[in-house]
């Protein structure tokens, strides 16, 4: 089966190409540094003897979108489509440059939606074990956040979108299974594009790719719809899940105060 994995350039997305291709899935690896895509591609079809392409498309532009979005529709053994290209930007919403909003929304919420309808379309007839659309949102679901507005949004956007497409695919009796992976703090290239001193976050919050993903590949096996890695992201979705949202909003106010570069 072949696995198609966006924003497989670096941090997570590098993560869930090994890991898959690890385990003998063949891949799609997507994103816009082509130089990264076909190193990692070569390591691991070496390593693992399995077939890796590349596709370099910016997932941002309808173009992009519609490329791969064909290629999701026709290619015969699709397995796994992982939506993971995303990025972060810091500042106030109504002081930031709305082109990179823009750029955020239809990289998180368009291209996942177009991608994810391409995939399904190809899966769903076929009704296969094992395969699935993994959609990789954040702990920034659960919590509205000044200063990271539409961060926030489009990944509560994602888990939304992820869990109505739960819904339908239980209401057919579909094997197909779709997850919203919510991770933490996770050491990539992520806060370098932010622009973020990751020394203000306590070293425990810090978890590795390969850690995510792992979990994730365990939670998809377990047909698991939401998967949080790690015990403390576990507890703070919880935490903010139960609190009242004016308490989260003051928490937020003050966890920004404290955790983030001034502007
Ligand atoms: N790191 C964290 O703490 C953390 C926490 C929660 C959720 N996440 C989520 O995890 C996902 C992966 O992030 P990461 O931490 O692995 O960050 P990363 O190391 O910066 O990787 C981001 C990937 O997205 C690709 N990408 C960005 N814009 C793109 C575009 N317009 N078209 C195609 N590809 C694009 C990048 O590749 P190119 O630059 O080569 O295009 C890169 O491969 C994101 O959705 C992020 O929101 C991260």
């Amino acid at each position: 089966m072949l696995a198609v994995i966006t924003g497989a350039s670096a941090g997570i997305g590098a993560a869930f190409a090994r890991r898959l291709g690890a385990r003998g899935f063949d891949l799609l690896l997507v994103a816009r540094r082509e130089d990264r895509l076909r190193a990692l591609a070569e390591e691991i079809a070496a390593l693992y003897h399995v077939r890796a392409d590349t596709l370099r498309v910016d997932l941002a532009c309808d173009e992009g979108v519609l490329k791969l979005a064909e290629y999701l529709r026709s290619t015969p053994d699709l397995g796994i489509l992982v939506n993971n290209a995303g990025f972060g930007v810091v500042g106030y919403f109504f002081e930031s440059d709305i082109a990179g909003q823009n750029r955020m929304h239809r990289l998180h919420v368009l291209a996942t939606m177009t991608l994810t309808h391409a995939a399904l379309e190809n899966l769903l007839p076929k009704a296969r074990q094992g395969t699935g659309v993994i959609n990789v949102s954040s702990v920034a679901a659960f919590q509205a956040s000044p200063q990271t507005v539409s961060y926030h949004a489009t990944k509560a956007w994602m888990n939304a979108f992820t869990q109505g497409l739960a819904a339908e695919l239980a209401g057919r009796n579909s094997p197909v299974t779709v997850q919203a992976l919510c991770p933490g703090f996770t050491l990539s290239e992520f806060h370098d594009v932010l622009g973020m001193d990751r020394s203000r976050i306590p070293r425990s919050l810090w978890m590795t790719p390969d850690f995510v993903v792992q979990e994730s590949l365990r939670g998809f096996a377990q047909k698991k719809l939401i998967v949080i890695p790690g015990w403390r992201y576990k507890a703070i979705a919880g935490f903010l899940r139960a609190m009242p949202s004016p308490w989260i909003r003051k928490l937020s106010i003050a966890a920004v105060r404290r955790y983030r570069r001034p502007k």
